[in-house]
């Protein structure tokens, strides 16, 4: 198993940006004879390993897909077990991470999230603002489709009261009506749990992302699985469309 050989931010093979789909809690629950929402606590433990190994290497913007607008189609006692584990741990999370220096955000349909839930991520937003060691941004009830949709509306609701020209509408002003506006976009996505797509994640932010896949399923992802994927990137050729050098 490969390891980082530096872990500095000046390593040349340390994306800016990671954005993980974590996928796998369920399988790897039952593949133990668990019920399937048990996957998710220990999917948390992976949660806290790759924030502490993102700040040991030097990540600066690390995006994590927590709980996805189709999410909210799953099973009801699934759904209440992931938001009654959230409304138990994020207080306490959120001052563990506030004194590493990580500002938190959240993106995603907070309308459709508890009350008392919103209210602790406006909280922890509010708390962790002026950290700047590593931002952890967390997909909550997050769609990409859903993303782009609401910058859409919110360009013509400004054209119409002649805010904005329609004619000025650029890449630019798009990305800055995206919940992702203070943010670059993604270096890497990694992909944990076998599958190979893109289940409506930050579909505007990755068009030249570097993606990597790995079967290993979110609750055994570690560490050195995350070096694993930075040296999978650093042998990427990003062209953009262009020639290499
Ligand atoms: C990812 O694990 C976490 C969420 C989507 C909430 P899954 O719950 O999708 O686990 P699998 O893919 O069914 O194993
Ligand atoms: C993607 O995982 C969403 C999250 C990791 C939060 P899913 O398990 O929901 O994706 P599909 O259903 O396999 O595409
Ligand atoms: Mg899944």
């Amino acid at each position: 198993m490969t390891v980082l050989a530096q872990a500095d931010g000046d390593a040349p093979y340390v994306p800016e940006h990671v954005a993980i789909i974590m996928d796998g809690n369920g399988r790897w629950a039952l593949s133990r004879g668990l019920p399937r929402a048990s996957g998710h606590p220990e999917g948390a433990e992976a949660v806290r390993r790759t924030i502490e190994a993102s700040l040991e290497f030097g990540i600066r913007h690390l995006t994590l897909y927590g709980f996805s607008m189709e999410n909210w189609n799953r099973p009801r006692t699934e759904v209440q077990a992931l938001m009654a584990f959230l409304r138990e741990n994020l207080a306490e999370e959120t001052a563990k991470l506030d004194r590493h220096g990580v500002r938190l955000v959240f993106i995603g349909d907070r309308s459709r999230l508890d009350h008392d839930i919103a209210a602790c991520l406006d909280d922890a937003e509010r708390r962790t603002s002026s950290n700047t060691r590593l931002d952890v941004i967390v997909a909550l009830s997050y769609g990409g489709r859903q993303e782009i949709t609401s910058a859409v509306r919110r360009l013509a609701g400004k054209a119409a009261c002649g805010q904005i020209e329609a004619a000025e509408i650029d890449e630019r002003t798009v990305s800055e009506h995206l919940f992702t506006s203070d943010v670059p976009d993604p270096d890497l996505v990694i992909r944990t749990g076998g599958e190979r797509r893109i289940s409506n994640f930050l579909l505007w932010q990755v068009a030249y992302s570097e993606f990597v896949f790995t079967d290993v399923l979110w609750p055994d992802f570690s560490r050195e699985h995350l070096a694993e994927c930075l040296d999978e990137f650093g042998r990427r050729n990003r062209r953009y469309g262009a020639l290499s050098a």
